[in-house]
C-alpha cells in the first residue's frame, strides 16, 4: 500500500518535471521567435497567447506556426502577416505547452 503511494507520487513527480521543462523550453522559443509580435496576455501585432489558448486546438496552433499561409483563412483571418517557422516536433510541443499555460 505504502509502496504503491510512493510509486504513484514518483510518477506524478516525473510528469510534473517533464512539463516544467517543456514550459521552460517553450518560453525560451517564445522569447527568441515570437515576442516581437505576440504578448502572452495582451493583443500586440498578433493575438495574445491567452486568446489563442482559449479557442484553438493543439493542431490549429501547430499548423499556424508551421504553415500560416495554409491556416490563416481557416482561423478567420483575411490576410497572413506571420512568417512560417520550421520547428521540430519537440519544439512545437514545447511552444504549445507554453501557449496553453495562459488559458
Ligand atoms: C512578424 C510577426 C509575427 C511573429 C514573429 C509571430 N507571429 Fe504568430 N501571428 C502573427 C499575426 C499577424 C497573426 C494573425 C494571423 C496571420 O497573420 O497569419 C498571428 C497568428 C498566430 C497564431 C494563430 C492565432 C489564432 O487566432 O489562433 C498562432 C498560434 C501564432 N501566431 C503563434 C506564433 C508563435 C508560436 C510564434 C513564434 C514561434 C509566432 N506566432 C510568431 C504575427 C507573428
Amino acid at each position: 500500500m505504502h509502496k504503491a503511494i510512493v510509486g504513484t507520487l514518483a510518477v506524478l513527480w516525473s510528469v510534473a518535471s517533464i512539463s516544467a521543462n517543456e514550459m521552460k523550453e517553450g518560453e525560451a522559443l517564445f522569447l527568441k521567435l515570437c515576442w516581437g509580435c505576440h504578448h502572452p496576455t495582451a493583443e500586440a501585432f498578433g493575438p495574445s497567447f491567452q486568446s489563442i489558448a482559449r479557442k484553438r486546438s493543439d493542431s490549429e496552433i501547430q499548423g499556424q506556426i508551421v504553415r500560416p499561409d495554409l491556416l490563416y483563412k481557416q482561423l478567420g483571418y483575411t490576410r497572413n502577416a506571420m512568417p512560417p517557422f520550421a520547428l521540430s516536433g519537440e519544439e512545437l510541443q514545447n511552444i504549445t505547452v507554453y501557449i496553453k499555460s495562459f488559458k
